[in-house]
């Protein structure tokens, strides 16, 4: 037993005739782990990851509570086998295996914090489950979702170079709630079905880095300039609006864990080897001077198949990647810093 806290996991059930609970003939799918399982976009990504299909194997790896999780998520009768992990001696075992590895470890903001306040706490964190991936999955695909992800993901690359495992094409950051929240606001003004509203949402993951490009909306439609603004900065401030609405009791989650959810199914269905999976995501990139950028990538067998181009941008989103780019560059640069200081 690898705690004695755990629940009994599937290796432990005596009378288990086959070598796992899959159904016989059940289709052959993919191990992920989620690092933070037990907080609170880990639980709700937990159920959601236990309901994809795709999933034959569910790692759920945190400091505290994974017993109690795993317990309650292993009893939902979908395909994919659960298995709990608890605290540092057992991350090794929660890599091992894995094909995509989801990190929402670390702490949210509070009301009066920007994501960069969290820097000192979740660098640490993020480092260190990196260097546990290096070593125990190093081909896996890595979805970033602790915070401040404009950072987060340079750290991780950082970490991976040294480790010498680096492959920009497997290390994404997810920005798909700024995308999630877009199609909503956008939907909202036009009087659109949300689920029919694609806005591509670029630069990074934080205040003026979050840039909706609300003249590439599809369906084709156009805006009033107080419409911009109000998009804009609706869409700019979403993160911030919940955590005031939480009022201290942290930050997105359920918005959070639905748009990881759905991130993660897209790169499981590039790894299946599915055609034309379009996702934003925050990854290496050449699109700007900037060593990362968040833009539409395709999605393949090997990650990233290709950074498509940003296409024609107004006036107003041109003076806004300006901005952007100004704030990107010194999070990119802080992130480095932090690995090789
Ligand atoms: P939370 O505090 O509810 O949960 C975080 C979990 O991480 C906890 O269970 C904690 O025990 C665990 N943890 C802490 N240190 C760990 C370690 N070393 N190894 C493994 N697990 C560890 O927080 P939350 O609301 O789930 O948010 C998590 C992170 O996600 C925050 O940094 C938040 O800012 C970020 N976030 C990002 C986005 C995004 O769009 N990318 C959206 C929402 C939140
Ligand atoms: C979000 O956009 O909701 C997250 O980045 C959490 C936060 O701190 O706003």
């Amino acid at each position: 037993r690898p705690h004695p806290a755990s629940h009994p996991q599937v290796e432990d059930v005596p009378l288990l005739r086959g070598s796992n609970c899959r159904a016989k003939g059940a289709a052959p799918g993919f191990k992920v782990a989620i690092l933070g399982a037990a907080g609170g976009i880990g639980q709700p990504l937990a159920l959601l990851m236990k309901m994809n299909p795709l999933v034959s194997v569910l790692h759920l790896y945190d400091v505290v509570n994974t017993p109690g999780v795993t317990a309650d998520i292993s009893h939902m009768n979908t395909g994919a086998v659960v298995r709990g992990f608890l605290g540092q001696p057992q991350l090794e075992n929660a890599l091992t295996g894995m094909d995509l590895v989801i990190i929402p470890a670390g702490v949210p903001r509070k009301p009066g914090m920007t994501r960069d306040d969290l820097f000192n706490i979740n660098a640490g964190i993020v480092r260190t489950l990196c260097e546990g991936i290096a070593k125990c999955c190093p081909n896996a695909i890595v979805n970033v979702i602790s915070n401040p992800v404009n950072s987060t993901v340079p750290i991780a690359a950082e970490v991976f170079k040294k480790a010498g495992t680096y492959d920009p094409k497997r290390l994404l950051g997810v920005t798909t709630l700024d995308v999630v929240r877009a199609n909503t606001f956008v939907g909202e003004v036009l009087g659109l079905d949300p689920r029919e509203v694609n806005v591509p949402v670029i630069g990074g993951h934080a205040g003026i880095t979050i840039l909706p490009l609300l003249s590439q909306v599809n369906p084709s439609c156009s805006f009033t300039s107080e419409e911009v603004k109000y998009l804009t900065s609706r869409i700019q401030n979403g993160g911030t609006e919940v955590v005031e609405a939480k009022a201290g009791a942290g930050s997105a989650t359920l918005s959070m864990a639905y748009a990881a959810a759905k991130f993660a199914d897209a790169c499981l269905r590039g790894l299946r080897g599915d055609g034309g999976i379009a996702e934003c995501s925050y990854v290496a990139s050449q699109v700007t001077e900037l060593p990362f950028f968040a833009s539409k990538v395709q999605l393949g067998r090997g990650g990233i198949e290709e950074i498509l181009p940003l296409g024609p941008l107004n006036e107003f989103e041109r003076a806004g990647l300006e901005k952007a780019k100004k704030e990107l560059g010194k999070s990119i640069q802080k992130g480095v810093s932090f690995i090789n200081k």
